[in-house]
């Protein structure tokens, strides 16, 4: 087959490293790619979100099947473009794409099949928004309704706080058409979990379990991010668990949307939060978690193209998947100052000296080549992903390897997987 993967970050290098290695992948492209994601793939120089460029170029070099891994191009439509010209396609169509694209449309779903989310109200109106707040305790958590690359939840401490996260949607329009709409919710605590499951439209199949750390610095400090590390297993999912979420989140949002006419399609990634009244629905995501999918990639021990293809082709039911029972980290070195300001083009040293392996694999989240010298052009800029008996074992692997690699401009946090590992 000749297939494309479309994105450019750490989530898309994994996707590739395990579509090149299937006997059945004739021709791999990557658009646009990155200076890793170059090793295993032909990188096309197409934005992600250039719906019109990355048709037109499946079209030109008879790609048989698209992998989409953000969720942009997901909710502007560029799952059903391909449909619609006969190209197979990883990756829902723009209505069931709202799951993600509009966190009113998720909750509303969830309120109306009785899928366990947090307390809310959906309105674009300012004096709705104060006289919710009137009747709240803190905190409380604002969102904005459609994508805002992770920036668009506040979570306030205090009506100031709260009133500023609503002005700056409502009022100062910070987050243009997509904050045009608010969802207030409830806070919730507990343990957050990533629980992921492909579903080709009826069937699901759950994937492994994986953790996230959201926050920038050790400790869970700092600002929210896209996500500074994973691991997986992940210990709180436990069968009984996975069964509960099955049951509870995922069967009945698959019945919904067949009903609702649009049939999902692709990995459905449940933000879940434990809390003590059981699990409640944070957000779903239409794509894989980035890091998540890093760490995922390096415990399947199946090939993962014809669980991708049955997944497009409504034929799950055939497909079984065996992971490793070892554990997977990943530690995301990220620019110094990310998520907030940061330096662009700052050379990296030292990936050279360092073996890559099954089980040690440097995803590439943002980086490009200049002559012979590795530049970060992103945020996050690299994953560095391990796999061994267990998570202690993995964890020490990926800081040895971060040991080795001579970048001044960027940092990681030391305590990915550390909670876990000492459980
Ligand atoms: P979301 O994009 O909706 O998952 O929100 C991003 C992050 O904000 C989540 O991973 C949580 O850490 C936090 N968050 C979102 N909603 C809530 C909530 N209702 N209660 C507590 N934390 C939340
Ligand atoms: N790691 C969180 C996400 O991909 O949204």
């Amino acid at each position: 087959m000749r297939i494309l993967v479309v994105g450019g970050g750490g989530r898309e290098h994994a996707l590739c490293w395990a579509i090149a290695a299937s006997p059945l992948c004739e021709k791999l492209y990557c658009a646009p790619g990155n200076a890793g994601i170059a090793g295993q793939a032909e990188c096309v120089p197409i934005a992600a979100d250039d719906i019109h460029g990355l048709l037109a170029f499946a079209q030109d070099n008879i790609v048989d099947f698209v992998v989409i891994g953000p969720e942009a191009p997901l909710v502007a439509g560029l799952a059903d473009r391909l449909q619609a010209a006969s190209i197979k396609v990883f990756g829902p169509g723009a209505a069931a794409a709202r799951l993600e694209g509009s966190k009113g449309f998720m909750k509303d779903l969830c309120a109306r099949h009785d899928i366990p989310t947090a307390a809310y109200i959906r309105t674009g109106d300012r004096a709705t928004a104060v006289a919710w707040l009137d009747r709240q305790t803190y905190p409380v958590v604002i969102k904005v309704d459609g994508l805002a690359a992770g920036k668009g939840v506040a979570i306030a401490d205090s009506r100031q706080q709260a009133l500023a996260a609503i002005d700056a949607a409502l009022t100062e329009n910070r987050f243009g058409a997509a904050g045009a709409e608010l969802v207030l919710e409830e806070f919730l605590s507990g343990e957050e979990l990533s629980f992921f499951a492909l579903v080709d439209g009826k069937t699901a199949l759950p994937l492994a379990g994986a953790q996230d750390h959201k926050r920038a610095h050790d400790g869970d400090t700092g600002p929210n991010t896209g996500g500074m590390g994973a691991y997986s297993p992940a210990p709180a999912l436990t069968p009984d668990l996975e069964t509960a979420i099955m049951e509870r989140f995922i069967r009945p949002t698959i019945r919904a949307m067949a009903a609702a006419g649009c049939p999902y399609k692709g990995v459905l990634y449940a933000g879940l939060i434990l809390t003590d009244a059981g699990p409640q629905l944070l957000e779903y995501n239409v794509r894989f978690g980035d890091p998540e999918c890093q760490v995922l990639m390096l415990r399947l021990a199946s090939d993962i193209l014809p669980a991708l293809i049955a997944t497009s082709d409504g034929m799950l039911a055939n497909i079984h998947l065996r992971w490793r029972d070892e554990a997977a980290l990943s530690v995301v070195m990220a620019a110094n100052g990310y998520p907030g300001h940061y330096e662009k083009d700052t050379e990296i040293r030292g990936l050279e000296n360092l073996a890559t392996s099954d089980d040690l694999q440097i995803f590439h989240a943002g980086t490009r080549r200049r002559h012979d010298r590795l530049l970060a052009v992103g945020g996050r800029v690299l994953n560095i992903t391990t796999r061994a008996a267990t998570l202690a074992q993995a964890q020490h692997k990926a800081y040895a390897a971060i040991d080795k690699i001579d970048w001044p401009e960027g940092f990681c946090r030391r305590d990915i997987g550390a909670h876990a590992a000492s459980r």
